[in-house]
């Protein structure tokens, strides 16, 4: 489940409001936007919308592309679950995954939590940091729905979500040390996928770009037993200049891997 906290960062959050979809969704909804401390009415450019199938967030701009959810059931991330390659894909190679490993993974900028669900389908578990409330909401109420599914309750319970910001969690970790810290901190970036460029224009919206991904890699590095690893555009500079020992790189992503020790080991 999601942990809150209150160190979410102050960000330019445009105006959103809180909608139930049907009558019988108006408690719920009237809850949320009370501990979002969002309005239920009133003029907008987001509505974050709750109804039968969960909760989505849409811009209700003329135009605008269709709403944002996290499913984990079905679609997409059933699809990348089965067919996506395994072990043998590009991410789980980032991880360090193979035969007979599997780390603890602290995933830091959890986002919708696509990547986080395929590393915790392949056995892998992880603890999954996002610090944008609403973020945070649309992917516990995915968590949520998925965890109430036969199919998906399994690689739920490897998916530990805390709200918070991961700079500071990690500065103050007192536990141990996660073996390998992924990062995919946002970027301004022309070479994403329709859908991708969809969730990323809500996502620089809402939250704009992460420009203290220094920090955040600064902290990982301090914090990893074994390794972090980088999701980055292909073409864009290493996170701070700070060359990685190795990249993989896909068609419009790569990875920069900064290896410590290697996984075999304790
Ligand atoms: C590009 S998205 C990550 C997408 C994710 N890999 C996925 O598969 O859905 C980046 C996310 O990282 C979050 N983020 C960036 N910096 C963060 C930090 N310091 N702590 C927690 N979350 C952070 C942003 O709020 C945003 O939701």
């Amino acid at each position: 489940m999601l942990s809150t906290s209150s160190g979410i960062p102050e960000t330019a959050v445009p105006a959103i409001r809180v909608e139930a979809l049907a009558p019988e969704y108006r408690a719920a909804a009237a809850a949320l936007a009370d501990s979002l401390k969002l309005p239920l009415e009133g003029k907008a450019g987001f509505a974050l919308q709750l109804g039968e199938r969960g909760l989505q967030l849409v811009e209700l701009a003329d135009g605008a592309p269709g709403p944002i959810r996290v499913d984990f059931v079905s679609g997409q991330a059933a699809y990348r679950r089965h067919r996506g390659g395994g072990s043998r894909q590009m991410l789980a190679k980032a991880a360090g995954l193979r035969s007979g490993v599997r780390p603890f993974i602290l995933d830091a900028t959890a986002g919708l939590g696509r990547d986080a669900f395929v590393l915790a389908g392949l056995g892998c578990a992880l603890t999954l940091v996002e610090r944008h409330a609403i973020v945070a909401a649309l992917l516990e109420d995915g968590w949520r729905r998925a965890h109430d599914h036969p199919k998906t309750a399994p690689v739920m319970a490897c998916m530990r979500l805390i709200r918070e910001d991961a700079i500071a969690l990690m500065r103050a970790w007192r536990d141990i040390p996660p073996q390998v810290i992924y990062l995919d901190p946002m970027f301004p970036s022309r070479t994403e996928t329709a859908r991708a460029k969809k969730e990323m224009r809500l996502f620089r919206s809402l939250a704009g770009d992460d420009g203290d991904a220094p920090a955040l890699l600064e902290a990982a590095l301090a914090l990893a037993s074994h390794r972090v690893f980088v999701k980055r555009p292909r073409k864009a500079p290493p996170i701070a200049g700070l060359m990685p020992k190795y990249t993989l790189e896909g068609q419009s992503n790569r990875f920069d891997i900064y290896p410590k020790k290697s996984l075999a080991e304790k």
